[in-house]
């Protein structure tokens, strides 16, 4: 079946350039799309991302490769980072990582102590039930929260990519994105399965 296919040849080629998710290639065509992650930067402030809902790292990684030491970057998740193909670049001090609830008090003080940042990803998912409705209502929760991280913690100019599942009150989220940021659109990766209902909204320069 073709969505198997989809499904091998983006996990396979996650492993082969040692990522360890296949998600890492909907941030990349994001990157390139939107201009996300400046490359090449060295010296000077770092560029800072939050990453939220970040395990198991492979969009971290993504970031941690293409800025190397112009990056410093803050990322939270219920479950830690795998550090299978991190060579030491999740252990440096230009990152700091969360393990816990990125809706819990604490949580939040930790990341927004270390802010502000330049560009805010969230890729956060709830565990699905297999009930739609349940798991899209928790979905736009997340992408609610990640939205209330963007009013608190990202510079003028920022940007924000955020996960949800569509098929709730996602235009609720799409407006807010639009109050808070000069452009919001919604964009669908290539890599995202192709029976898969979620989809990323956008951000891009924070008024
Ligand atoms: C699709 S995965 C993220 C993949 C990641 N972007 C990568 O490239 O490796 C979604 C993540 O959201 C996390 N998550 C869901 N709810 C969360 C919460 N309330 N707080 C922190 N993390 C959460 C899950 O634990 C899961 O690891």
């Amino acid at each position: 079946m073709a969505h198997y296919e989809k499904l091998d040849h983006w996990s396979l080629k996650a492993q082969k350039e040692g990522y360890p998710a296949r998600s890492v290639y909907k941030l990349k065509e994001m990157d390139e799309k939107f201009g996300l992650l400046p490359a090449g930067r060295a010296g000077g402030n770092p560029f800072r991302v939050l990453d939220l809902g970040a395990a198991p790292g492979s969009w971290s990684l993504y970031a941690l490769r293409k800025l190397g030491s112009g990056l410093f970057l803050s990322a939270a998740d219920l479950s830690p980072l795998s550090r299978q193909y991190d060579k030491g670049l999740f252990g440096g001090d230009k990152v700091f990582f969360i393990q816990g609830d990125i809706t819990a008090a604490e949580t939040r003080e930790a990341l927004l102590a270390r802010g502000p940042y330049r560009l805010l990803m969230s890729d956060a998912a709830p565990a699905t039930t297999g009930n739609r409705s349940v798991d899209t209502l928790r979905s736009l929760e997340l992408a609610e929260v990640a939205l209330d991280y963007a009013e608190a913690a990202l510079e003028k100019g920022g940007n924000l990519v955020v996960k949800v599942f569509q098929g709730g009150d996602t235009a609720e989220i799409l407006k807010r994105i639009r109050e808070l940021f000069k452009t919001g659109k919604s964009f669908k990766p290539a890599a995202c399965r192709s029976e898969s209902f979620e989809t990323y909204y956008l951000g891009l320069d924070r008024r």
